[in-house]
């Protein structure tokens, strides 16, 4: 059974579901060189049909995450859109909207757009279908990492909203979810993130990471006064403490203008932890009060608020918590395959689990296709290239010595996150690499830290990790060890902890080859990861775009598949 789940918003997505496993996922953002594009991902959908040579007679059923979804919008209205918000006209629109009549037909013109879209490919509309926001963040986290069957796991979903809802509380058992709480839109924490984002001048849905790296340059003094404002806002319910209540008048989505005028004055980074210091201790509290009513304390999470690696850092810290996963690129961009694997397992009977084993599930590039691109650039550009047998030991080396790698090899990975196949490299033992790789990176962000990359079985020297949790896909942050020293350019600078992606064997192998390599030159068993991009731009795609960010950029290696690619004569 063939099965397509789309995400057709923010950071639009498909996904391809086979027999219960997800064999393919691509963003729309890479194939239009367009971050966190938002519509339909007709580019994305089209590369998917043809890189499978999948025709759509093959295809058993269509299924759209969200029974709502916002028309598509380009940047500019994406932005204006939330400086309008909190105006009166806003206000009204938005109470209207509520109305439940006007909210079914708001549904139903919304259903016919989007099946219209579908229909455009050729699907048949018996094939399309829909499925709840929240249902696909919690089905993601479900079906793609729970283990056992028969445990009970807690699935727990926050994010800005989504379908009228920003938060749920479920249990998940034999392949089922039941949905036990739920908080209504606009009693968002993802909300107030998002608009202080905002307010603070980045882009909402995007940036909120920045003011999370940010928050522990604050000092803690005048950050937790700006915390006590926070905390004006919002609260668990105190009929039903599963799920969030505003303490203001208007929805937390509007409450942009309200910042305004709260924080005036504040400096930016006691904002920063301020912010992150209530989003903590709120989720936090709502984590402890789903553990005591539920009694199940091995939690799976999804949603785009569990972005934030910190929060994540203290759930996995609560002594009530026996272990945590989150959804790797937990934001709307994975519910194309929560939208899929609910379909599936809500039409085939099955009692094991086919989740995720790696997330490189987007294309491969062939070495032709590799060389037949060098060649095209290197009409027109000067630089140097040759294929290298053992080229996992070459970048070992390049890195051993001080050099920054790019490496595009391999299937390229789903998410936010670089997990090493669309990635910059660095050995972290030299903390002057930070400036040297922001300085190639035009305006990199000079405050946000560089994340690791260590194997599993070398983890526990970097970082302490009692719980043995698993991160593969960079979701959690951790504290370091004293052997910190050796990966500094890699932590975070102001509170020493490192979001480390701990690779699991068999999930790279090429990564893994690299790393032991650089193990055997230099004793350390951990490198500097980050994303392969210039700022602003998403990930890179495939060998075009690689060799066009090499160009522009001050990188002097950079790696596909077998071929170095150099500005200088090796
Ligand atoms: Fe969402």
């Amino acid at each position: 059974m063939k099965i397509i789940g789309i995400h057709d918003g923010h950071n639009a997505s498909v996904s391809l579901l086979d027999n219960g496993k997800i064999t393919f996922a691509l963003q729309e953002e890479r194939v239009r060189n367009e971050k966190n594009y938002f519509g339909f991902p007709e580019k994305s959908l089209d590369f998917l049909l043809k890189y499978n040579k999948l025709e759509v007679k093959d295809i058993d059923a269509i299924v759209f995450a969200g029974e709502y979804m916002s028309p598509p919008m380009t940047k500019e209205e994406f932005m204006s859109h939330f400086a309008k918000q909190g105006s009166v006209l806003m206000t009204i629109i938005k109470k209207i909207s509520k109305i439940s009549f006007f909210k079914k037909i708001r549904v139903i013109k919304n259903k016919k757009r989007r099946i219209e879209l579908a229909k455009k490919f050729g699907f048949p509309e018996e094939k399309i279908t829909f499925v709840d926001h929240h249902l696909c963040h919690a089905a993601a986290a479900y079906f793609g990492l729970a283990k056992d069957w028969n445990k009970k796991y807690l699935i727990l979903t926050l994010d800005g909203g989504g379908d009228w809802l920003c938060s749920t509380v479920n249990i998940g058992f034999q392949g089922k979810i039941k949905k036990i709480a739920e908080t209504s839109y606009g009693n968002s924490l993802g909300d107030i993130y998002s608009r202080t984002t905002f307010m603070m001048g980045f882009t909402p849905w995007e940036h909120e990471y920045k003011l999370m790296g940010m928050a522990p340059y604050a000092s803690k003094k005048y950050g937790e006064k700006v915390k006590e404002i926070y905390k004006k806002y919002l609260d668990l319910n105190k009929k039903n403490p599963l799920t969030f209540s505003r303490k203001i008048f208007k929805d937390t989505n509007h409450i942009v203008r309200r910042l305004r005028k709260d924080l005036e004055g504040q400096r930016f980074d006691n904002i920063c932890f301020g912010l992150q210091d209530f989003t903590e201790e709120l989720i936090v509290k709502w984590v402890r009060e789903c553990i005591k009513q539920t009694g199940i304390n091995d939690l799976i999470c999804g949603g785009g608020v569990f972005m934030n690696v910190k929060a994540n850092k203290a759930i996995a810290e609560m002594p009530e918590v026996n272990s945590i996963e989150i959804f790797p690129s937990c934001g709307d961009e994975s519910n194309s395959m929560g939208a899929a694997w609910l379909i599936y397992n809500n039409r085939v009977k099955e009692n094991h689990f086919n989740g995720l084993n790696d997330y490189y599930l987007g294309p491969l590039f062939s070495d032709e296709e590799v060389e037949n691109t060098i060649k095209k650039f290197l009409r027109k550009n000067n630089f140097y290239f040759q294929k290298i047998e053992n080229i996992n030991s070459k970048i070992a080396e390049l890195l051993a010595d001080g050099k920054i790698v790019a490496r595009c090899s391999g299937r390229m990975e789903f998410g936010a996150r670089a997990l090493g196949n669309r990635s910059i490299l660095a050995d972290p033992i030299n903390q002057k690499i930070v400036n040297i790789i922001n300085k190639m990176i035009k305006n990199r962000d000079f405050w946000m830290p560089f994340a690791p990359i260590v194997l599993k079985e070398k983890s526990h020297l970097y970082i302490k990790n009692p719980k043995n949790i698993s991160s593969p896909y960079m979701m959690m942050a951790f504290e370091t060890t004293d052997k910190k020293d050796e990966f500094i350019a890699a932590i975070h600078n102001a509170d020493n902890t490192a979001r480390m992606q701990i690779l699991e064997k068999g999930q790279n192998q090429d990564l893994e080859e690299i790393i032991n390599f650089f193990y055997q030159k230099t004793g350390r068993a951990v490198l500097l990861n980050t994303s392969f991009n210039l700022h602003g731009h998403p990930i890179v795609f495939g060998p075009k775009e690689a060799i066009e960010t090499f160009l522009n950029s001050g990188l002097e290696y950079l790696v596909i598949n077998n071929f170095l690619i150099s500005k200088n004569e090796e």
